[in-house]
């Protein structure tokens, strides 16, 4: 081989082991990464919940890139759920906010123990009388009481409130901020430290940081937009109604005791119906809750007659039973139509 030749393998050959070598690398970190979003779906399935690929990946990535989860989408879909899953699958605490009109920072982070405040005051009253005893005017006094007013606003004082002692768990633990979409758009501002720094300042103390980043979750059925400060600082997931198998396996872990073929008819019934223009479209707990009617009520299949009566297991206005009654046994048709084919 000329020398031109033999440097013409010897690069092409390089370029093939580094292509190689790139390759590799790329598709063992995608393996790994993929491997640990199915460790997500295996994990919550364990705990009875049943996560899309698109909710695991969530999960796996907010874990990754220590950052919280922002979860979107009708009620019952499975969004407090999933934090409750979590919980339970990393065998950590799960510590709640439940968000309402007027939640302010006395109910979710801290709040100072006035009674114990006055108690001590008033044990220590002879104390007091002591140290003050010395000054001459009132001005004197109080700024001697100044001195001592910080021993009152310190630690021992602070009544730890969800996000606080979300904080301070020492293990870590999963915070749900649940329905955030109820509380006022002001309070946002409050959880925007909390979710970039995992942290929170008070005036009296100073800045308190987690001894462990907890995971955090936030819900919200959308009822209002929230601001754009809070989204940036989280991951976006929307769980909408679940495709039809989905669906069917949730119900299997949900509700063993159904039968596969009325398991399958059900859900395609529920899908029929959420074609309807309703007030209220069926979600996932109205799924479940009529599984474990059916079963109670020992019905084998679907027909006509048990639809109509558990209707208002699926729907919760009469407006919507109305429209959806003329229906059934078409829908009971089609999804029996949709397992043979499905
Ligand atoms: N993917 C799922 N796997 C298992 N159960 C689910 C799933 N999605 C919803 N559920 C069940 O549906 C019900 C409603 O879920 P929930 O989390 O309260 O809804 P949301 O918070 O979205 O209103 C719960 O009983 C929950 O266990
Ligand atoms: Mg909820």
């Amino acid at each position: 081989m000329s020398p031109k030749r033999g440097l013409f393998f010897a690069v092409n050959a390089g370029r093939t082991s580094l292509k190689q070598d790139l390759w590799e690398r790329h598709f063992v970190a995608d393996q790994k990464a993929s491997t640990s979003i199915e460790a997500v779906e295996s994990g919550l399935a364990a705990q009875g919940y049943i996560a899309s690929r698109q909710i695991a990946t969530a999960v796996y990535l907010s874990q990754q890139i220590e950052k919280p989860i922002l979860v979107e989408g009708p009620a019952g879909v499975g969004k407090t759920e999933l934090a409750k899953a979590i919980a339970a699958w990393r065998g950590m605490k799960m510590i709640r906010l439940q968000c309402y009109e007027g939640l302010d920072e006395a109910k979710a982070l801290y709040e100072w123990k006035y009674a114990k405040q006055l108690l001590y005051t008033q044990i220590l009253k002879d104390k007091l009388g002591e140290v003050l005893g010395g000054a001459q005017t009132l001005h004197a006094a109080l700024d001697q009481l100044h001195d001592f007013g910080d021993v009152f606003f310190s630690k021992e004082f602070v009544e730890p409130r969800p996000l606080l002692q979300a904080l301070e768990q020492p293990g870590g633990c999963v915070l749900l901020i649940d329905e955030i979409d109820k509380s006022d758009a002001e309070f946002e501002s409050l959880l925007l430290e909390i979710l970039s720094d995992f942290q929170v300042t008070i005036p009296e103390l100073g800045t308190v940081s987690a001894i462990t980043p907890p995971t955090v979750i936030l819900t919200s059925n959308s009822e209002r937009d929230l601001g754009d400060a809070l989204k940036r600082r989280c991951l976006h997931l929307h769980i909408g109604f679940p495709e039809q198998r989905l669906e069917e396996r949730i119900v299997e872990s949900r509700v063993p005791g159904i039968s596969q073929a009325l398991r399958r008819q059900m859900v395609g019934f529920i899908h029929e119906i959420r074609s309807l223009d309703l007030k209220k479209l069926p979600s996932v707990s109205e799924t479940i809750d009529w599984a474990r009617v059916l079963v109670l009520l020992q019905a084998s299949e679907l027909d006509t007659d048990i639809v109509k009566d558990t209707l208002n297991v699926l729907l919760k206005y009469e407006a919507d039973i109305q429209a959806a009654a003329p229906q059934v046994t078409t829908f009971i048709a089609k999804a029996a139509r949709s397992n043979v084919f499905g």
